[in-house]
C-alpha cells in the first residue's frame, strides 16, 4: 500500500472541489450500451396500458413496442428484454409455445425493427402464461414439477429462437434449466442463440409491481424455487451449476438489496455479469419522488452507479431509455 501522508498535508477533499474535478476522478461510469430495457407486450389491446404500480411503464401493443424499441435504440441502449402477456392463460402456459403467441410475434417485430442495433432478448418462463401464476407446471399435488417444466422450457427456447431472438433468459429457477435450454437450441441448429441465465434469483418482495405488469394470478409465493434472501453460499452453487450447464452470461436479481452477492459473482466468473434492477426497485424511487421525498434523477443515477460499482457489466432497468438519453 502506498502511503499518502497525513493531515494537514493529505486532504481528500481537494479531489471533490468542482464538478470537473469530480468527473475526472470518478471511478465508475455508466454507458448507455450496457443498459437493457425490459418491456412488456400484451395481446389483445389497442392502446398501451399504464401499469399503476410502475408509473411511466406500459403494457405495450405490438405497435407501441416497436416504437419503444426504436426509441431505446436511438438513445444508444444496448439491449431489450421482452415479456409477453397473453390474453388466455392455462395450466401449462400453452401460449408460451405457440409460434404466433404474443411474445413470439413481438420478438419478430422487434428484430425486424431494430435487430441490428439492439440485442433482442426474451424472458423464458411460464409465469406470464399460466393461470396459477407459477413459473412451471404443477404436479397432481399442486407442487411445481421441475422436470415436467423443463420440457416446456425446451419448447419455449425453440419457438423463441425460431422467432429470431438473439438471447434467451431462462428465469424460472428450475434445476437444470440452462442445460436443457442449451440442448434444445443446439438440437435445432441454433448454436448462435446465447443464454443469459437468471442465476441468482431471490424470492423477493420487490417483484410486487411485476405481478401487475404481467397480469399475474399467482396466489402464494415462489419460495420452493427462488432463493431465500438469507443465503449467500447457495448463490455460488447456482453459479457453478449454470456455468457448467452452458450459461453465456449470468444475472443477479434483484440488484440493490443484493450488491454483496453481485460483487462476489463479478469477482468469481469470467463471463459477463448482469444485474436486474427490478420492478419494486423502480416503484420505490418513483413513489418517493412523486411525493417530493427524494430527488428522482439523482436517486436513479445513484442506484445505477452503485450496481455498476458492485461489478455488473450490464444492467436491466426500466429507466434504460431515459438514462441513455441523459448520458
Ligand atoms: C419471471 C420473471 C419475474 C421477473 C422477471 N422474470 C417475476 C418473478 O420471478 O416473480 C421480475 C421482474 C421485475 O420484478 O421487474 N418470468
Amino acid at each position: 500500500m502506498v502511503s499518502y501522508g497525513e493531515f494537514p498535508g493529505a486532504r481528500p477533499r481537494r479531489l471533490r472541489t468542482t464538478p470537473a474535478m469530480r468527473r475526472l476522478v470518478a471511478e465508475t461510469r455508466l454507458d448507455a450500451a450496457e443498459l437493457i430495457l425490459p418491456a412488456f407486450v400484451r395481446e389483445g389491446i389497442s392502446e398501451p396500458q399504464a401499469i399503476s404500480s410502475m408509473p411511466g411503464v406500459y403494457q405495450h401493443t405490438r405497435d407501441s413496442l416497436r416504437k419503444a424499441a426504436v426509441e431505446a435504440a436511438t438513445a444508444g441502449v444496448g439491449g431489450i428484454m421482452l415479456f409477453g402477456v397473453p390474453e388466455v392463460k392455462d395450466a401449462v402456459g400453452s401460449q408460451g409455445t405457440e409460434p404466433d403467441g404474443i411474445l413470439q410475434l413481438a420478438i419478430r417485430d422487434v428484430v425486424e425493427e431494430v435487430g441490428d442495433a439492439l440485442v433482442v432478448m426474451s424472458d423464458l418462463c411460464l409465469d406470464e402464461y399460466t393461470d396459477h401464476g407459477h413459473c412451471g407446471v404443477l404436479d397432481a399435488e399442486g407442487r411445481v414439477d421441475n422436470d415436467a417444466t423443463l420440457e416446456r422450457y425446451a419448447e419455449m427456447a425453440q419457438v423463441q429462437a425460431d422467432a429470431g431472438v438473439h438471447v434467451v433468459g431462462p428465469s424460472g429457477m428450475m434445476d437444470g434449466q440452462v442445460g436443457v435450454v442449451r440442448d434444445a437450441l443446439d438440437e435445432i441448429g441454433r448454436q448462435d442463440v446465447a443464454i443469459l441465465a437468471y442465476t441468482v434469483k431471490y424470492a423477493s418482495a420487490y417483484f410486487g409491481p411485476f405481478r401487475e405488469a404481467v397480469n399475474s394470478s399467482l396466489k402464494g409465493d415462489r419460495k420452493t424455487y427462488q432463493q431465500d434472501p438469507a443465503n449467500f453460499r447457495e448463490s455460488m452453487r447456482e453459479l457453478a451449476l449454470d456455468l457448467a450447464e452452458g450459461a453465456d452470461m449470468v444475472m443477479v436479481k434483484p440488484a440493490l438489496p443484493y450488491l454483496d452477492v453481485l460483487r462476489k459473482v463479478a469477482d468469481t466468473v469470467d463471463v459477463p455479469v448482469a444485474a436486474y434492477q427490478i420492478s419494486g426497485e423502480y416503484a420505490m424511487v418513483e413513489a418517493a419522488a412523486a411525493n417530493g421525498w427524494i430527488d428522482r434523477e439523482r436517486a436513479i443515477m445513484e442506484a445505477l452507479t452503485s450496481i455498476r460499482r458492485a461489478g455488473a457489466n450490464m444492467i436491466l432497468t426500466y429507466w434504460a431509455t431515459e438514462v441513455a438519453q441523459r448520458l
